[in-house]
């Protein structure tokens, strides 16, 4: 008995004294294991007189006992003390960002274009591409500009060498003036009911406050078997009060002429000037911001379609000037001089949301 009150002193030092897993590890394969000193005791217990057997079997499942559970508690704090130490030494602060601000803008055209994206898509349009070459069959003739036509001269083409592998109108290649051009795509390679806009480059020979060689628009076509002038004011006037977010932006259409388009009209929103200032909103002033009408039979009748069963509208906007209206940038040349003094006053953080268009504030 002696001899198991010696062990149990050891045995309990040992796995007191542990003071890391490892050490707790070792403690355990010491007393518990195969070669462990009580498994020893245990295996000699065979040769013992009964009497002697029974005492001695009782003390040493108690001590197995007794050294197990204090193996347990001792595992449990040195855990703990572990995850204390870990939490002490690897605290940080959560509430420091992430990584650091981000160094880069989006342009306002980016910005303008996915919110625009974002309101008609809200509105069930699809969102289509064309190429910037186009040829003079997609821009102007099957526009219903007739050849020679003097409406042709409404937009100062580039012109780029003719195309030997096309023949005729096709050959005639051009840096597209308009995004019209993809109402034809549209219409000549899909069914009907369409209900699309696109955006993209656009391209005029011209250089001023308000006009570059290069800059983007929006279009937008729905055509199907019911769509009317009616529908066309709504849409426009919703796109618009939701775009300069005034929910009762004045909007009014003048009548105005495109060849794809009969009847044509401008449409204006209201304005007022005060001490040079602009200020976008019910005003005494009016402000042209698109192009727009029901599309013409011709030009139904050259993609394929046939004007008696279908009809429906199309519009054109300039990015760049809703942008400068609705952001205050008084320049158009700025767009485009990639100054990264500009980028940083009028670029959008790339976190920003959109507008009110996608739901959120
Ligand atoms: N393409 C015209 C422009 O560039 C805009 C427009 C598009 C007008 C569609 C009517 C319909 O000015």
């Amino acid at each position: 008995m002696t001899d198991i009150n010696t062990l149990k002193t050891e045995l309990t030092g040992m796995v007191e004294a542990a003071n890391d897993l490892d050490a707790l590890e070792s403690a355990r394969v010491a007393a518990l294991g195969k070669k462990g000193k009580i498994t020893g005791l245990m295996a000699g217990l065979g040769k013992m007189a009964p009497d002697e057997r029974k005492a001695t079997g009782q003390a040493l499942n108690e001590l197995k006992n007794e050294i197990a559970t204090l193996l347990e508690r001792q595992e449990k704090a040195l855990k703990k003390q572990a995850m204390e130490e870990r939490l002490s030494t690897e605290r940080f602060d959560v509430t420091l960002p992430v990584r650091p601000e981000p160094a880069g803008h989006i342009h306002p055209i980016s910005q303008t274009v996915e919110e625009m994206l974002a309101i008609f898509a809200s509105m069930g349009f699809e969102v289509r591409e064309g190429p910037d070459i186009e040829d003079d069959f997609h821009n102007f003739t099957a526009l219903n500009f007739p050849p020679g036509h003097p409406a042709r001269e409404m937009q100062d083409t580039f012109f780029l060498p003719e195309d030997p592998t096309e023949e005729g109108e096709r050959a005639k290649k051009l840096l597209r003036t308009h995004t019209s051009a993809v109402q034809i795509h549209t219409m000549m390679n899909e069914e009907p009911p369409h209900k699309i806009v696109c955006f993209g480059r656009t391209y005029r020979s011209d250089y001023d406050m308000t006009h570059t060689p290069m800059f983007h628009q929006i279009e937008g076509l729905v055509i199907d078997k019911q769509t009317h002038m009616g529908h066309l004011k709504g849409c426009l006037m919703d796109f618009a009060r939701t775009f300069f977010d005034i929910d009762d932006l004045p909007v009014r259409f003048r009548p105005s002429f495109f060849p794809f388009t009969e009847p044509s009209a401008e449409m204006d929103i209201g304005c007022s000037r005060k001490d040079g200032g602009l200020k976008i909103g019910a005003g005494d002033d009016w402000l042209e911001i698109l192009g727009c009408g029901m599309v013409h039979p011709n030009v139904l009748k050259n993609c394929g379609l046939d004007p008696d069963e279908y009809q429906g509208f199309a519009f054109g906007m300039g990015i760049e000037r809703v942008a400068m209206l609705k952001y205050g940038i008084p320049d158009l040349r700025t767009f485009f001089e990639s100054d990264t003094r500009w980028l940083n006053h009028y670029g959008f953080s790339p976190l920003d949301r959109p507008n009110r268009a996608t739901g959120e504030k």
